[in-house]
């Protein structure tokens, strides 16, 4: 990536000073930077104070078996009393814990009371079941206060929980299950999704007929939709309503080690079988506690926090189910799609909750813009006074529409960099503190050590280009993968010694923030020169008739690579404009300089996206390369692709 790109990222020229009545109320100020630079350990270590501890650590970091961390190793808690009692202990048990919108307007408010009896119920319930501490339990559910139950009655067991994401198939379940050695799943009949109930217990049905799974004794099922002829394995599947509802309302946690198994989450790579990351307990909660309270500066007596992540992500893991409940806020739990029934539903939500913390992904935000800015207008979005973005990089133009459309040009965004192997956000704005700048994650968090490097492991100096490494270990780190020690080094921690890995390009500008670029896989090389992917899409977006666009480099014999460019139109753009094409070209050029000119535009009418909103450009190389599609299993829509390759001219004829 030549330095005139970075320039013209840049050139926007845009910074955003904090509030002046954020800034001198925020929970954090600059201070903390201070602080955490003086003594990392100790700043740590005195956030561990945020949580209850049944025996207060009085070790902090122990890295001599280094990259495999133990963080207050001689502590004990029990994560559900952090998350549940003791905020009912503290007089706060009238307090709305979670707001629950379902997806056909049905709704209920669960207090912090309501929600110690019902996680001692499920937790009386599992040990009915026979689950022991150590026992692996599989979440299997739709977006209901149920699943957030099943994992704090986890937990509270000290039983590690892997959630799987309700859209993944019985094949991906089946892995997750297998890898896991799970004994137990927690399932429901189905959830709704776009108006219609989708099953979701015919898939663990299939999963369990799969060699490795017959550990699991029992099957877990949530009555939700109500679907009729729900198939039934006796003696191995129980409801829910007959077996959690008929227990003790009351169950005494026991405090477990701070390095206890808390849960293992799969991240679903484009090679290989997944990777079981691991998480604990003491190190996870206070990471999620942290920077849930700082970056979002969360006042948990006023704020309603909504993240609008699947809980079956590690977003919805820490800043659904974790971090937001150990700090005793309200927040909202929506079980259904922003545009069912109408493009108007977020909005209305914010609206009926008086929402003041929103966190989503910059694809859910392209998306909205895609729908139109008079959907948002029709809402009162008042309320909301700190905006969130995770997930991918944010492109300049998503920020300032989030900004100017849902944050009534007040409120800050925090756009925050971290990934299901870092268990909590790891790069952020601070909304009382940083002056932000329109697609940049900008700054590692107090107490992180963040930098960029070259390939020689060289720091690289302002105005630079490599990639994004972790210099010092952080609480909440993964501890391995699930039973593969060797493949947690060789992942992260082998190609620059004694520093995490993060698989992430970036760059820092000239005051020394960064920005993140993408996976390096999804660096192009043309002509000899790096171009980002995420550039090229932000140059593409920022033109008025472009809606979304995903950028791959194909391989090229004159040039290397060639940069192929798969663009969403806004309503009014033809798709058939030849003119089009050859003025988003121009604009490229225009914007980045003449060597990011797309080689190919190809108008579409969707993208391909792994059911995170990830774009899969796996698969629109293969397209660009007139290849035949991989696994297209993890597809939100596999019948876009067919849709994309029927519009190129010989890629649909060669095979
Ligand atoms: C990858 C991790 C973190 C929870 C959701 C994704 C990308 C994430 C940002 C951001 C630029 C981002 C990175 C990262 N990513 N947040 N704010 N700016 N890129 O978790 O599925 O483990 O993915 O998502 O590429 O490595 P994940």
């Amino acid at each position: 990536m030549s330095n005139e790109s970075l320039a013209n990222l840049l050139k926007e020229d845009r910074r955003f000073a904090p509030p002046a009545e954020l800034a001198a109320n925020a929970n954090v100020t600059a201070a903390a930077y201070e602080q955490a630079a003086a003594d990392r350990l100790g700043f740590w270590a005195e956030q561990a104070k945020r949580l209850s501890w049944e025996t207060a650590p009085t070790e902090t970091l122990d890295w001599s078996n280094a990259p495999f961390a133990k963080w207050f190793a001689d502590g004990k808690l029990n994560v559900a009393y952090n998350c549940v009692d003791r905020h009912v202990e503290n007089g706060l048990g009238d307090r709305v814990a979670i707001h629950f919108e379902g997806e056909t307007g049905d709704s209920r408010s669960l207090t912090y009371a309501d929600l110690q009896r019902e996680v001692s119920k499920a937790a009386n319930a599992l040990i009915e079941l026979g689950v022991r501490t150590g026992d692996r339990v599989a979440v299997y559910m739709p977006m209901i206060p149920e699943t957030v139950i099943a994992m704090l009655a986890c937990a509270r067991l000290g039983a590690p929980h892997s959630v799987v994401f309700g859209g993944f198939s019985a094949d991906a379940l089946a892995t997750r299950i297998q890898d896991a050695d799970a004994r137990v799943v927690i399932t429901a009949d189905g959830g709704y999704r776009r108006g219609k109930p989708s099953a979701l217990k015919p898939a663990v049905d299939e999963a369990l007929t799969k060699p490795g799974t017959e550990n699991v004794r029992n099957v877990l099922v949530v009555r939700r939709t109500g679907q009729e002829d729900v198939a039934w394995t006796e003696g191995r599947d129980v409801w829910w309503h007959e077996v959690v509802e008929r227990q003790s309302d009351r169950h005494t946690p026991e405090a477990f080690d701070a390095e206890h198994p808390l849960f293992i989450l799969y991240t679903s790579g484009t090679t290989g079988k997944p990777k079981g990351i691991l998480h604990t307990t003491g190190g996870y909660l206070t990471q999620v506690a942290y920077t849930h309270h700082a970056v979002f500066d969360l006042k948990p007596e006023t704020d309603v926090f909504w993240c609008t992540a699947d809980v079956g992500w590690v977003t919805g893991h820490s800043y659904i189910a974790y971090g937001p409940l150990a700090n005793g806020a309200t927040e909202v739990l929506y079980e259904g799609t922003p545009d069912t029934p109408h493009q108007g539903r977020w909005w209305e939500i914010v609206q009926k909750y008086g929402v003041t913390i929103l966190y989503t992904a910059p694809t859910a935000i392209r998306a909205c813009m895609k729908w139109g800015d008079d959907i948002p207008a029709k809402f009162d979005l008042s309320s909301l006074r700190v905006l969130g973005s995770v997930g991918e990089p944010i492109n300049p133009e998503a920020w300032m529409w989030y900004r100017k459309h849902i944050g009534a040009d007040a409120a800050p965004i925090v756009d925050t960099w971290w990934q299901t192997e870092t268990g909590a956000m790891m790069l952020s704005p601070l909304p009382g503190v940083t002056t932000t700048k329109p697609g940049s994650a900008q700054v590692p968090l107090p107490g992180i050590a963040a930098t960029v490097v070259d390939d020689d492991a060289h720091e690289v100096p302002d105005g630079a280009g490599g990639y994004l490494v972790l210099t010092e270990p952080w609480p909440s780190m993964l501890r391995t993968i699930w039973g593969d020690d060797q493949r947690y080094l060789d992942t992260y921690w082998s190609r620059f010694e004694g520093k995490y890995f993060a698989g992430d390009g970036a760059k820092k500008d000239e005051d020394g923030d960064i920005w993140l670029l993408g996976r390096v896989d999804d660096v192009m090389l043309v002509s000899g020169h790096n171009i980002s992917t995420t550039e090229v899409e932000s140059a593409l977006v920022s033109h008025p008739k472009v809606a979304e666009a995903a950028v791959v480099g194909a391989t090229d014999p004159q040039t290397t690579q060639a940069i192929c460019a798969f663009v969403i139109l806004r309503g009014t753009a033809s798709a058939d404009d030849e003119g089009l094409v050859a003025e988003l070209r121009a604009h490229v050029a225009q914007q980045l300089g003449p060597i990011a000119k797309p080689k190919r535009i190809m108008p579409v009418a969707e993208l391909p996206k792994t059911r995170s909103g990830k774009i899969m450009r796996r698969l629109l190389r293969d397209v660009a390369e007139n290849r035949d599609l991989g696994d297209v299993s993890t597809l939100t829509d596999s019948s876009v692709m067919d849709l994309i390759q029927a519009k190129l001219p010989g890629a649909a004829s060669e095979d």
